[in-house]
């Protein structure tokens, strides 16, 4: 079987949204579904292309456990037929994601993190990048209990389940 790509999309693709991709792997690390997916992530921006997440997105995810290794790059029209799953951050970049997207197909591909998120189904990931130590941390969380519901998306899509 081919193997279901996945592309997490933030602004500039220095905080949120390698962080997404980082956490992402992180929950997979070792299991039958690592075998089955790839990861990715970009900015609908060409702020931060070439460079590494920032500082802060770095060290808030080792705090919690989770290490980063990710250069910044934009989304690129290319992409809707690469990827899967294009998983955006908040309304905005969601709405300029789907500005590129020019069939029903592509479109179809185009998610909001947070319609993973049990606690805020439609809600952004809010952009930490002016903010502090807090807002990190906010969006740590976030992300890993919307991609626990990922994961358990993707597991009970791609996985045999078992009968009852
Ligand atoms: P991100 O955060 O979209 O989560 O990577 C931002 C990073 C950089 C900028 C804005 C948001 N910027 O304006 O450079």
């Amino acid at each position: 079987m081919e193997r279901v790509k996945i592309l997490f999309v933030c602004l500039g693709n220095i905080c949120r949204s390698p962080l997404a991709e980082a956490v992402f792997k992180h929950k997979i690390k070792g299991s039958t579904l690592e075998k089955m997916v790839e990861a990715d992530s970009c900015g609908t921006s060409n702020y931060h292309i070439g460079d590494p997440p920032d500082n802060r997105t770095i060290a808030n995810a080792l705090r919690n456990g989770v290490s980063i290794t990710h250069l910044g790059r934009q989304l690129c029209v290319n992409d809707f037929d690469q990827f899967d799953y294009i998983l955006a951050m908040d309304h905005s970049n969601h709405r300029n994601i789907l500005k590129l997207a020019t069939i029903d197909h592509h479109t179809q591909k185009v998610m909001l993190m947070r319609d993973f998120d049990p606690k805020g189904k439609g809600l952004e990931v809010p952009d930490p990048y002016y903010g502090g130590e807090q807002g990190f941390q906010e969006v740590f969380d976030i992300l890993d209990r919307s991609m626990d519901q990922f994961v358990k998306h993707l597991e009970e899509r791609y996985l045999p389940q078992p009968k009852v």
